[in-house]
């Protein structure tokens, strides 16, 4: 088998790359990234000279070069990672949003027309239905909620989920949908929640919670989030949408209290600052569908996978210390240095 993986270079198209290459060694794995400020090549050397492996670097807009791409390829097997991936950035500037996420699946899905596939998977994203209210615990998105979007980055995901199942019932495309929880794990990007605190709590700087830190997110490892998404690929049917999450609710007060617990840091650092607009209160996933379809079942437990996480950016501090010693810098100052902290 054949698999394309878009966005390999990411955090979590490049722990499906290191999965797949453990799980089923005989599949050819095929990673396209067009390596934006995300993409890390570093992060793929240890699959880099597998014969198995091949990484191209192309952006998934560019028609011409993904359709040679599949001509020469023939791949089977879709599975798209590529995306914009962060509401801030998303907030500070739209565009790229859509261009990516919407017109890139939409070219990605036209070559799979074009060629053929046995499968187009697409990674959407618990954020498409929006958000729930945080004195409701009763309630949870069912893969039939009503989509409802807050952000340029959910709306730009929403879109391409709807793009993606237009396909399938137009053109029969043989697509699937999985849409998952806040993940957290190795090779996450330093500009989202969890890595970020690490890197500053480790470096004594103030660890910027949005308002009073109560939003809620249902946090999944990495590595349980690929092995769903494999499940999928291999074994469910065509035109399928599966929502995934571990039940793992905690309000971004307690992750940042809990980092700096482990670090050995004092809860002095925690710096309340201006709320993210339109910020999402609480979101919940029932996995029930997934779990009787497939088996799922999340494998690491919260507690379990935070400290392994912590211990990866411990024991990796190059790779991420490289990263925010770039254009990493300005975007933080960009980001955070107007952002009034609250009393
Ligand atoms: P990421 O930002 O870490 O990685 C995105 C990757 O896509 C990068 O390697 C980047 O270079 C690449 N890319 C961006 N634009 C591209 C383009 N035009 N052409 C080719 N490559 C391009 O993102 P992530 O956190 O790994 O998320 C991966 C996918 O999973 C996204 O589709 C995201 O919406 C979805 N998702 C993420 C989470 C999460 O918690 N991180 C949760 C649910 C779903
Ligand atoms: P993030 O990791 O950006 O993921 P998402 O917005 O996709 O859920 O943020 C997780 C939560 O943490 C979210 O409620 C916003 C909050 N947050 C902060 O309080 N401070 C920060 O510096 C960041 C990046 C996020």
């Amino acid at each position: 088998m054949k698999i394309i993986v878009t966005g390999g270079a990411g955090f979590i198209g490049s722990n499906f790359i290191f999965y797949e290459r453990k799980k089923h060694p005989e599949d050819e794995i095929l990673c396209v990234d067009s390596l934006t400020y995300a993409g890390n090549l570093s992060t793929l050397e240890p699959v880099m000279n597998d014969s198995e492996f091949k990484f191209f670097k192309l952006d998934i807009r560019d028609r011409d070069g993904i359709y040679k791409l599949f001509e020469n390829e023939k791949p089977d097997i879709v599975v798209n990672f590529a995306a914009e991936s962060h509401v801030d950035r998303s907030i500070e500037n739209p565009t790229i949003f859509l261009e990516t996420n919407i017109i890139g699946t939409s070219v990605l899905m036209d070559a799979c027309r074009k060629y053929g596939i046995k499968r187009y998977h697409q990674v959407s994203t618990d954020e498409v239905y929006g958000d729930l209210p945080l004195d409701r615990p009763d309630l949870f998105f069912h893969e039939d909620t009503p989509i409802h979007t807050s952000s340029p980055y959910s709306t730009s995901k929403a879109s391409a989920d709807l793009l993606v199942m237009a396909y399938h019932r137009t053109y029969g495309l043989p697509v699937t949908l999985s849409r998952c929880s806040n993940n957290y794990g190795p090779y996450q990007f330093p500009e989202k929640l969890i890595p970020l605190m690490i890197a500053n709590a480790l470096a004594d700087k103030p660890l910027p919670v949005y308002g009073e830190g109560k939003n809620v997110r249902d946090w999944l490892y990495v590595e349980d989030h690929c092995k769903a998404i494999d499940l999928i690929i291999r074994n469910a049917k065509d035109g399928e949408t599966y929502n995934i999450g571990g039940h793992n609710e905690m309000a971004n007060i307690d992750i940042v209290k809990l980092i700096c617990d482990y670090l050995d840091k004092p809860y002095s650092l925690i710096e309340h600052v201006e709320d993210r607009k339109g910020h999402d209160q609480r979101y919940a996933i029932d996995p029930t569908k997934i779990h009787n379809d497939l088996g799922w079942l999340p494998e690491t437990a919260f507690a379990d996978g935070i400290k392994k996480t912590i211990q990866w950016y411990l024991d990796n501090k190059k790779w991420w210390q490289d990263i925010i010693s770039g254009d990493y810098m300005n975007y933080y100052e960009k980001m955070y240095s107007h952002r009034k902290v609250l009393d």
